[in-house]
């Protein structure tokens, strides 16, 4: 038996949050210990808006994310508002300073549709001025190629059980790759299967969609200590701000 709650507790084990540890987690926490108002597109479980308060944010914090499973385990902090859904469907208007989609949440969107929708209403949820910040995997660097059963990891979870966890690409279709992530017990048994697709664009193709969406690029870095952008980049971090 594994659960979407055991697959939440999981996420949060192969991903830990900590901004006094990760260059990126100190990246994001900085913009948003600087920020009144955050919205947290894609906030998954909610580490980066939990550490913000145990850090003394003060202002408004809100995290947004389809996944339930993944809120219910956000929502162990009861200081944050969490709201259930995708971004395309967002309605708030001009009600933040700063928003952020970490971890590559913004590959999520990947049809031409879903990308524009999302942004449009990430940037109405913005006040005039205000900045969304999110990284995407640089496309040039092929990080998908690294993503195969070869390079599985082992871990001990909660309850004590040794989980296997491999990716495998299923097919790479112009720039959307879609992958399975196979979480198995320790004797082989397969627990869960979970399929997700994922869009890398590039700098130029980034650009297009955030000017038409009324964003101006206000930084752009190819890595967390803000360096400029190359072939080898592995991250593509991005600064927009409302137009
Ligand atoms: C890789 S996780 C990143 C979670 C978190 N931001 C972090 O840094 O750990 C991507 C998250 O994006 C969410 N997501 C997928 N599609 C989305 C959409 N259309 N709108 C908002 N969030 C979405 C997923 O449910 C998932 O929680």
């Amino acid at each position: 038996m594994f659960t979407d709650a055991d697959a939440a507790a999981l996420y949060d084990q192969l991903n830990p949050w900590d901004a006094t540890r990760y260059p990126s987690d100190a990246f994001f926490n900085g913009l948003v210990m600087d920020a009144d108002a955050v919205l947290d597109v894609g906030c998954g479980t909610g580490s980066m808006l939990h550490q913000a308060r145990h850090f003394g944010h003060r202002g408004r914090l809100v995290g947004l994310d389809p996944d339930l499973a993944a809120l219910d385990r956000a929502r162990r902090r009861t200081d944050i508002e969490w709201v259930a859904g995708a971004a395309a469907d967002a309605s708030w208007d001009r009600e933040f300073d700063l928003a952020t989609m970490a971890g590559n949440a913004f590959q999520c969107f990947v049809s031409d549709g879903e990308l524009s929708a999302s942004l449009a209403a990430i940037r109405r949820a913005l006040r005039d001025g205000g900045r969304f910040a999110f990284d995407t995997r640089n496309p040039q660097v092929r990080e998908w190629e690294e993503w195969k059963p070869s390079n599985a990891s082992e871990v001990v979870d909660g309850s004590g059980r040794t989980l296997h966890v491999s990716h495998q690409v299923e097919s790479v279709v112009d720039d959307v790759v879609t992958l399975t992530e196979t979480t198995s017990a320790h004797d082989g048994t397969v627990l869960r299967v979970d399929r997700a697709s994922l869009r890398f664009l590039d700098v130029s193709e980034l650009g297009a969609f955030l000017h038409k969406a009324g964003f101006e690029i206000e930084a752009q870095y190819g890595g967390w200590q803000h360096e400029t952008v190359s072939d080898v980049s592995r991250s593509i971090v991005t600064i927009a701000r409302g137009a």
